[in-house]
């Protein structure tokens, strides 16, 4: 195995299905240049037999970006983790957290945390097929795991196997009776627990995940850990992105308000309308990015109303972008 650079993972924003697709990823990028983005899960199956480009094709812009697989086969999770690596991406993340059906019916995600000796061969199989860094985002624990057992156990095993970064969301999935947006809120949260892994494994790169609000609740919660992982605080209030340079990672900032964030986006958009993207599959991520602002209502309106219909243009966003201007002056 060749050693690839490390991403810096003190500031990262989650992976999550049907969110963080490929033009959400190049809007977050706009406010941040050095967080590093993850894809959406996408399976070792459809990476080994589907259109690639389609699945997991990115944009060199929007580096450092990881890609995310969700799989429980050693030998094709490697073939994809390989592939992925071919792309360029500049890790590979195995998903043993999302609790959805489908997901359990495919043995992957959450349902592995059961199965810890699998998911460390399948990492070691990533790892040894992939040149470039291999990652695990896992949850504490499932169902009636006791998780001061479950979570070191697998700490110990993907150690063992050369794994040395794990993502950790800090609560339990609870895998009967709860739905996958159930178990993002209802199961408790233990941070104090991601917090006792790092001690146990203080040579271990641990980054915190769940339901930190803000970056700045964030890093306040991050205390000793290696980096927080924002995951539905950032794709809602979007904006907060652009402080994440200047306050975690001591560069500039690139963008000073959400409108510049708006106009350094513009020549994105046009480029993708050109090649036939719709209007809302883009926008629909921008939403929340006036959050708390005056003209916040109006901009999410506007594009929401407009962006869907057939043909629209850069121009929705020009006029979405005009209607919180009057809205600023009047404060
Ligand atoms: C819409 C949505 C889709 C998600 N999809 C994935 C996924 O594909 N892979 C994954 O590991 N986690 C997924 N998650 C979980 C997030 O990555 C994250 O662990 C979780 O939302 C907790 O972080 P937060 O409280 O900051 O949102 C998803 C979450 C949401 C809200």
């Amino acid at each position: 195995m060749t050693t690839a650079t490390t991403p810096d993972r003190r500031f990262c924003v989650a992976p999550m299905m049907d969110w963080t697709d490929r033009h959400c990823r190049a809007f977050h990028r706009v406010m941040t240049r050095h967080a590093l983005l993850y894809t959406e899960m996408a399976t070792s199956a459809a990476v080994t037999h589907g259109d690639v480009a389609r699945l997991i094709g990115f944009d060199p812009a929007e580096h450092p970006v990881a890609l995310q697989l969700g799989g429980s086969d050693p030998d094709e999770l490697a073939q994809a983790a390989r592939t992925g690596a071919d792309l360029g991406y500049c890790e590979i993340n195995l998903n043993v957290g999302c609790p959805s059906d489908r997901v359990q019916s495919g043995k992957f995600g959450a349902c592995l945390m059961r199965e810890p000796e699998l998911v460390a061969d399948c990492l070691q199989a990533m790892r040894e097929k992939a040149a470039i860094p291999v990652t695990l985002k896992c949850r504490t624990g499932v169902d009636d795991q006791e998780p001061r057992d479950a979570l070191p156990d697998l700490l110990s095993r993907v150690k063992s196997r050369g794994i040395t970064t794990a993502v950790i969301h800090a609560r339990k999935a609870w895998l009967k009776g709860l739905s996958p947006k159930e178990n993002r809120s209802i199961p408790p949260l233990d941070h104090a627990l991601v917090h006792a892994m790092k001690s146990a494994f203080p040579d271990m790169e641990i980054i915190l995940n769940g339901g930190l609000e803000t970056l700045e609740s964030g890093l306040e919660a991050q205390g000793n850990l290696d980096g927080i992982m924002l995951g539905r605080a950032a794709y809602h209030t979007p904006w907060q992105l652009a402080d994440v340079d200047g306050a975690v990672y001591g560069s500039p900032n690139p963008v000073t308000s959400p409108e510049a964030a708006v106009t350094a986006y513009l020549p994105y958009i046009a480029q993708q309308l050109d090649q036939g993207v719709r209007l809302h599959s883009i926008t629909r991520h921008m939403l929340g990015l006036f959050h708390g602002r005056p003209g916040a209502r109006q901009w999410r309106r506007i594009l929401s109303e407009n962006a869907v219909k057939d043909g629209a243009g850069i121009e929705v966003v020009m006029t979405a972008l005009a209607a919180t201007q009057p809205a600023l002056a009047s404060v």
